[in-house]
């Protein structure tokens, strides 16, 4: 047992969606959010850089006294998840595309993946095809613009279901019956989303799925918070502090205190 907290980060406000399962999830464990504002996004950065701001949140988030990390990001997870791993000796859960479960689920043989540049070029997401993809066609759609909406908490703005429609409408005419969020800010738009897509497509991400392994990880390593613990949940943003604070209760459902982190 360990009333340590669990450290979560992303470029920004996106990993909320993976937070809000973790929460649901495991709602005795205390939890640390990093939101990495001063570099969002991710999608079109360097994966060097990417593996460098990684390792300077994991640096913070374990001298706040974490005992796991999850990083809610697939562009980050693709990037530099191989490298915290041989940095840190705690659990450590990333975040992928779920091409498996999607193949699986298709009736029409053909996927469509919603994600960012870094994670649709990364040999991480090469190698998950190889794997999963079989007979089942794929096709791949970056998203660039659609970060900065869920950013500026837009889940319905004009340009948010613009810049949606436009990434669509290419998935739907190939006959996708089936979409991955490949991004964790994207199931923050699934009301949306849902409302724009025929009832029939299926739509999959991952955040569930990490909550579940972190809680098998954390049982595993004898490191569960004791049942009716105080949890508590703690923001940081290395952006600036107002934006956050405008966008957080959008995408969290309530107000919290936000912290800043000079990073
Ligand atoms: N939310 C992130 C992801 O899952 C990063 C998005 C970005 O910053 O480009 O990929």
């Amino acid at each position: 047992m360990s009333s340590a907290p669990v450290g979560v980060f992303d470029s920004g406000l996106g990993g909320l969606s993976v937070l809000h399962e973790i929460r649901h999830r495991l709602p005795q464990e205390s939890l640390l959010y990093v939101a990495d504002c001063a570099y969002v996004p991710y999608g079109d950065k360097p994966p060097e850089l990417i593996r460098q701001r990684s390792r300077q949140i994991a640096d913070f988030l374990l001298a706040q006294g974490a005992k796991a990390l999850v990083v809610a990001c697939n562009t980050a997870t693709a990037a530099a998840i191989n490298d915290l791993r041989s940095c840190y000796d705690l659990p450590i859960i990333g975040m992928e595309p779920a091409v498996k479960p999607a193949t699986q689920a298709t009736r029409s043989g053909v996927v469509g993946v919603l994600a960012t540049t870094g994670t649709l070029q990364s040999a991480k997401f090469a190698a998950l095809l190889d794997r999963f993809a079989g007979n089942v066609e794929v096709i791949t759609q970056p998203c660039p613009g659609l970060v900065e909406c869920v950013e500026r908490g837009e889940l319905e703005s004009p340009t948010t279901r613009a810049l949606l429609h436009s990434y669509l409408q290419p998935l739907l005419a190939a006959g996708c019956d089936t979409l991955i969020l490949g991004c964790t800010h994207y199931p923050l738009l699934r009301p949306l989303l849902q409302s724009m897509l025929p009832a029939d497509i299926r739509l999959i991400d991952t955040g569930a799925a990490v909550a579940r392994q972190l809680d098998d990880r954390l049982q595993a390593a004898g490191l569960p918070a004791t049942a009716g613990s105080t949890a508590t949940t703690t923001f940081w943003t290395t952006g600036e502090l107002e934006r956050m604070q405008h966008s957080l209760p959008i995408l969290w459902g309530q107000a919290a205190d936000v912290l800043l982190l000079n990073l």
